[in-house]
């Protein structure tokens, strides 16, 4: 009888498609529920998707700049050069859409996302370089240039869609992946010897040196951006999430870690995961 009443559940769970993606973690949920409840009860006036707009949810007269910026963004003619790369074939004849599955506005949406086989978590810029040479073509250089121009288009596509980073449950692995960049969010470093949470958790609203702090939650939602900041120095303004991680490591001047290795992958799907349930809100400009 129990073996029966079983079969039925799962079959409920097929037919309702549940069985088809893994189940969130539970440890993981829990974070989440925690992590997002601490912003809402520390910023009662904002809704949840407000978050994303960083350092400018914090203050009417930033936004207000933010959105005159928005209304002609600089980084336009770039992004439409991501479009065109996105779209240029491969020598084999192949594009990158042929290393994704679904929409093109689902990809950004569908990572970080754990690979079974290669036991870690995939990102999507990651995997813009893993389609190039699945495809018989060089690596490119990461974090700026033509690989931001592709994964903003990416973003751009996806506005509106929800983050739902999935760590599977039961999947030990898997865990102990989220957990090093949990652990990597909360762990003092550099001469500064301040975390990521002492910044954007405890001091998310605070001004330091000029700027207002932005809060963790949201911090994913709109990259790769457009810094004035970046504009000014070498490159053309853009960057993804992991050269802003390198920033903001050597802000407490601490060494960055290399792009696309376990440190900072880790800690952008612990830093995405937080932010489930938020929309994408395509690329965005920053100061
Ligand atoms: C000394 C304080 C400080 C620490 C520590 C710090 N940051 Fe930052 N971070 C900033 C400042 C200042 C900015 C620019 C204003 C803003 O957006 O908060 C920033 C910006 C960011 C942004 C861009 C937000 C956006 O919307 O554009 C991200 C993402 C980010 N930090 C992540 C991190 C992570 C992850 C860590 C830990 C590795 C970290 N930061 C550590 C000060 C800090």
């Amino acid at each position: 009888m129990r073996k029966l009443i079983a079969t039925f559940a799962t079959a409920a769970l097929l037919s309702s498609g549940v069985a088809m993606s893994a189940q969130q973690s539970s440890a993981v949920q829990a974070d989440i529920d925690a992590f997002q409840n601490h912003f809402k009860g520390k910023f009662p006036n904002l809704t949840l998707d407000d978050f994303s707009k960083g350092p400018y949810a914090m203050s009417e007269d930033k936004m207000m700049q933010f959105e005159n910026i928005m209304e002609m963004p600089p980084f336009e003619d770039l992004r439409d050069h991501g479009e065109e790369l996105w779209n240029t074939p491969f020598a084999n004849g192949k594009t990158y859409s042929s290393c994704f599955s679904g929409g093109v506005e689902t990809i950004r949406t569908q990572f970080p996302r754990w690979n079974e086989k290669a036991g870690k978590f995939d990102t999507l810029e990651n995997e813009i370089n893993t389609c190039r040479v699945a495809n018989g073509e060089k690596k490119m250089g990461t974090g700026k240039g033509k690989h931001a121009h592709i994964t903003s288009y990416l973003t751009t596509a996806a506005e509106g869609q929800k983050i739902n980073v999935i760590v599977p449950e039961g999947n030990a692995k898997a865990l102990a992946a989220y957990n090093q960049g949990k652990t990597f969010f909360y762990a003092k470093r550099g001469q500064l010897n301040l975390s990521c949470a002492n910044c954007h958790v405890d001091s998310a609203g605070q001004r330091i040196r000029g700027n207002t702090l932005s809060p963790a939650l949201g911090h994913i939602s709109h990259f790769p951006v457009w810094r004035g900041k970046w504009a000014k120095k070498k490159g053309d303004g853009f960057g993804t999430i992991q050269r802003r991680f390198g920033g903001c490591n050597k802000q407490v001047r601490a060494k960055p870690f290399k792009r696309h290795k376990s440190e900072y992958t880790n800690l952008e799907v612990f830093l995405t995961a937080m932010s489930n349930g938020m929309e994408i809100s395509g690329t965005e400009y920053r100061e």
